[in-house]
């Protein structure tokens, strides 16, 4: 097994990982060197073209070598080759029949750890399974149905700034909107405290690093990508550090993340080390809001080009909640059901957290192609999401596919915008919950246009959004819900 300095211990934190982009890739080379077995079928020259095109179109690069080479297959990303696997059966393989066979550390999430450090996204083992268990209670229903106010309250505010006739940028409107969310619903700390500090814009500006091309991404030293999201990352730090050691000096606490990860303690009575605590935060902070935010973006974008779905929510908002502001009970249990199918599609085409990065274990066979073990294997919702034999009219918005019985003849792992097995995404019904509350309001509210001649390309950051923001211009249609 390549050996990055991460290697997981079973019962405590991972080791500090080598972020030294020289040394890693030194490492996979010499380690692919090694494998003992053949790689599944692909294109596996050196190409930077193909590199360039896995950051500025994945869907294109991966959709074609699923019709030349079938559902697993290699590319060669820049210096490493990679086995991807995409469809139902593979989905259901990697997430769930055979979860236990791929690590997540030893994968290409490993980019993130020089910004999210040791957090869900980055660990696997024990270490894992206790960091979930600790957070795990305040994504429980009743806790996410109790944010629901919050929420709403502030949505309400930030489209209460909007002014019929303004042009503005859904996409960092989004962001701050869901930032803020975040914030405090999870981790009570006040937005409005932090004057000095635009944590939206730092959270952009260290995102923005995983845009990069692969070549600008390993570069270090004054004035690249990578100190620049440096930059950004102290930033974020000294809020979350902040509040941590303010936190432990005053023994406050709340109904909040934070609080469970402070008091967390293990069987021999220790506790999260401030680091750790810090690693769970920001993991929780960026997987909580980025996501949210594409996918708001890309609702809109697709519903002002089907002017038919967005009429039929903002009917279906007006006659449900009249002049009521969405509540938990309704947005939870089914009560918007049009709005639930416009969801489910957005996140079909577009799943922002469009790619799963692992390492195999042990070698293993899928869809009758042999698989070596460690090496690394991408399963990849978006491409999986948009399969020309699973799917009717793949790149077409049709919410309609997802009324139950069209639904129910989905294959087991068609759909997975949110991952599956024990590591399903955890804050899947919060997320779910704010992105209804944020376009009920919107929908009925506002008509959204976009900017006459601007087209959507879309980059990784390193979930799915729109490259350069969405502009839209702003058409207020009904005067503010619940005003
Ligand atoms: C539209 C909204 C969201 C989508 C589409 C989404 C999608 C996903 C997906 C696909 C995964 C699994 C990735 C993989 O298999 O490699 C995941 C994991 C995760 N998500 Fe989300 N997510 C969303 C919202 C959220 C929110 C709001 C939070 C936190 C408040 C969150 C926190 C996490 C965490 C911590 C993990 C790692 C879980 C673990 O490994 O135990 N996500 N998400």
């Amino acid at each position: 097994m390549v050996n990055y300095g991460s290697r997981m211990s079973l019962v405590g934190p991972p080791p500090p990982a080598t972020t030294n982009p020289m040394k890693r890739l030194w490492l996979d080379v010499r380690h692919e060197r090694r494998v003992p077995d053949p790689y599944p079928p692909g294109d596996t020259n050196f190409s930077l073209a193909r590199a360039r095109a896995m950051v500025r179109d994945p869907l294109s690069v991966l959709l074609g070598a699923y019709e030349r080479y079938g559902p697993v297959f290699t590319l060669r990303v820049f210096h490493e080759r990679v086995v991807f696997v995409l469809g139902p059966e593979a989905n259901h393989h990697v997430l769930v029949s055979n979860a236990r066979n791929f690590l997540w550390r030893e994968g290409h999430f490993r980019e993130l750890l020089p910004l999210l450090g040791d957090g869900l996204l980055t660990i696997d083992g024990d270490f894992h399974r206790r960091s979930r268990r600790i957070v795990l209670p305040a994504f429980h229903h009743e806790r996410i149905a109790a944010a629901a106010e919050l929420i709403v309250e502030e949505a309400q505010a930030a489209l209460a700034r909007w002014e019929d006739g303004a042009r503005l940028d859904l996409y960092a409107w989004t962001r701050r909107v869901a930032l803020r969310i975040a914030m405090r619903a999870l981790f009570g700390l006040d937005p409005d405290k932090q004057r000095d500090l635009d944590a939206a814009a730092e959270f952009q500006h260290a995102l923005d690093f995983y845009g990069n091309d692969y070549w600008m991404q390993v570069a270090r030293g004054p004035g690249s990508p990578f100190a620049r999201m440096l930059r950004a990352r102290a930033k974020l730090d000294a809020l979350v550090f902040g509040e941590i050691t303010r936190r432990r000096r005053t023994g406050e606490r709340g109904e909040d993340i934070l609080s469970l990860l402070l008091d967390a303690e293990d069987e021999d009575g220790s506790r999260l080390s401030d680091k750790h605590v810090r690693d769970q935060v920001m993991t929780l902070l960026f997987a909580g809001h980025d996501t949210t935010t594409a996918t708001v973006a890309f609702m809109v974008y697709e519903l002002a080009a089907n002017r038919e779905w967005a009429d039929r929510v903002a009917a279906e908002g007006a006659r449900v909640l009249g002049d009521r502001p969405p509540d938990a009970q309704t947005l939870m249990a089914g009560g918007l059901p049009e709005l639930d199918l416009v969801l489910d599609e957005t996140l079909r085409l577009y799943p922002p957290a469009w790619i799963g990065p692992r390492r195999s274990v042990a070698p293993f066979e899928l869809c009758g192609v042999r698989v070596p073990g460690d090496v690394p294997v991408e399963y990849c919702s978006w491409a999986s999401h948009r399969l020309p034999d699973v799917w009717d009219q793949p790149h077409a918005f049709r919410p309609e596919r997802f009324l139950p019985e069209a639904r129910a003849t989905l294959p087991r792992g068609a759909y997975v915008p949110f991952g599956g097995g024990s590591r399903t995404c955890i804050g899947m019904r919060f997320g779910q919950l704010e992105i209804k509350v944020i376009a009920s309001l919107l929908l009925r509210e506002f008509r959204l246009e976009l900017e006459p001649g601007w087209r959507l390309r879309i980059r990784q950051t390193p979930t799915i959004g729109p490259r350069g923001g969405m502009p839209v211009r702003v058409r207020r249609v009904r005067s503010p819900v619940g005003a």
